[in-house]
């Protein structure tokens, strides 16, 4: 990829970024289809932050990527968001044709989920009540779920996003539990956002031994490192269908990239990147 005059600059804002996956992912992109554009990390610190979109506006940099610590605060800096986005209070991507904000992660994880089974009209389990929760509940309710239901350790916080979700609109029964209360017999599909089974701690599971798992079951994993965690591992040996954690990170990148591009984002080629870069 040769860096011009024209190149179009896409990137990420975050504290840290020295390890995000986001560039190689999607210099493969624009460099298989042949587009004048490349993408570059800027690690920019909390107190920075209002400085960088006005210089990132400033340098006609065409679109950013927001993560840790900067994906509420930017909120503040922009003209627009996206109706979603607002809902979560969490933006990760900017387009900045409108200075608008989106939120991918939970459209991620929803298109992850989709390749193997449509959401309409499922009843659908989320283990744990924070920002990736928060991010791929509203997606879900907004994707045609029937019935949601958010565990968590801490019961008062997914009580606290289950009526959130609920006074959205998009969804008409939301329920909430402890996550000791695990019952999959009517689950469609389980999601886990909890950090349970990330590595070292590679044999966790947030499932209680005695939780079943029926074969119509969709399983999907947030945690991607290591790629088959425990849960999935478990889905797998009760011949469920295992959704990847890698291929949120692979959604949420594809639907910047369309966001900023107007382009269908090549796939194959962002996968095999990613693949590639988290080993
Ligand atoms: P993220 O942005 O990845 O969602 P987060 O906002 O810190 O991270 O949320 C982490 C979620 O994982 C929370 O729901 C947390 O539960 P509590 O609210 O009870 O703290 C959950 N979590 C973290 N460690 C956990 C563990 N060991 N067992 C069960 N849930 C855990």
């Amino acid at each position: 990829m040769e860096i011009k005059g024209s190149t179009n600059i896409v990137g990420l804002i975050g504290h840290p970024v020295e390890h995000s996956f986001s560039p190689p992912m999607h210099n493969a992109a624009f460099e298989k289809l042949n587009m004048d554009y490349a993408y570059v990390a800027f690690n920019v610190k909390p107190n920075d932050l209002e400085s960088a979109i006005n210089g990132a506006e400033a340098l006609n940099i065409k679109g950013l990527n927001v993560t840790i610590p900067h994906k509420i605060e930017v909120m503040n800096y922009l003209d627009e968001i996206d109706e979603v986005a607002q809902l979560i209070g969490a933006v990760n991507t900017i387009d900045f044709k409108n200075l608008k904000g989106y939120n991918t992660d939970g459209i991620g994880a929803v298109r992850a989920i989709e390749e193997v089974a449509s959401i309409k009209n499922k009843n659908v389990l989320i283990a744990g009540a924070g920002g990736a929760s928060r991010a791929i509940s509203f997606y879900i309710a907004k994707y045609g779920a029937d019935n949601l239901k958010i565990l968590n350790r801490n019961v008062e916080k997914a009580q606290k996003l289950a009526n959130d979700v609920s006074n959205s609109g998009l969804i008409d029964n939301v329920g909430f539990d402890s996550i000791n209360n695990m019952d999959l017999s009517d689950v469609d599909i389980l999601i886990n956002t909890t950090p349970v089974g990330m590595h070292p701690n590679v044999d966790d599971t947030p499932i209680a031994q005695a939780c079943d798992m029926h074969e119509d079951l969709i399983v999907f994993d947030a945690v991607y490192n290591p790629n088959e965690t425990g849960l999935l591992r478990q889905a797998i040996e009760a011949d469920v269908k295992p959704v990847y954690g890698i291929k949120m990170l692979l959604y949420q990148g594809a639907e910047s990239f369309e966001i900023w591009t107007g382009k269908k984002a090549p796939i194959d080629v962002m996968q095999e990147a990613l693949t590639k870069y988290l080993g």
